[in-house]
């Protein structure tokens, strides 16, 4: 058994250390809001935080996350009130919304280290998070918005 800690909650798992992360959240305890892209590093769709960086769940084993802090889709605010969510809202951001948990969970962390981010800071951390759809001016313009949302209102991020 392997214990995770994920969004704040402890969780026994009865997975291989070499499993990927992506599929013990999917698979085994039902946090379906990360997603499978590529599964291999190249798409930003199974995006999920350990100790407050991004990472791809789907490249990272399970064995790294122990005694860690994992934070998916599901755990960015408890009721959508993270200002990233509330400018997505907005500006009605996704279109399939395939790659949004991704999308969200990069710019989550971006905001966090950068909190007045220019449409060159945005382009740049946001380059690894692929969206087929295209939404990425809509994705900049809500990042901006978040982070005026952010002074507004204080801390979230
Ligand atoms: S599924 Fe992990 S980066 Fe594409
Ligand atoms: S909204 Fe469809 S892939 Fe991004």
């Amino acid at each position: 058994m392997i214990t995770l800690k994920i969004n704040q909650k402890s969780y026994e798992v009865d997975a291989a250390p070499d499993m990927p992360l992506l599929w013990v959240l999917r698979d085994l305890l039902g946090l379906t809001g990360t997603k499978f892209g590529c599964g291999v590093a190249q798409c930003g769709a199974c995006t999920v935080h350990l100790n407050g960086e991004a990472v791809r769940s789907c490249v990272t084993l399970v064995k790294r996350a122990i005694g860690q802090d994992v934070v998916t889709i599901e755990g960015l605010s408890p009721d959508s009130s993270h200002p990233l969510q509330q400018a997505w809202l907005e500006f009605d951001v996704p279109q399939c919304g395939y790659c949004q948990s991704g999308q969200l969970m990069s710019a989550a962390v971006l905001l966090k280290e950068n909190p007045n981010p220019t449409d060159q800071d945005i382009d740049d951390a946001m380059s690894g998070n692929i969206c087929r759809c295209g939404t990425y001016p809509r994705i900049r313009k809500a990042i901006h918005r978040a982070a005026s949302l952010q002074k507004e209102g204080g801390s979230h991020v």
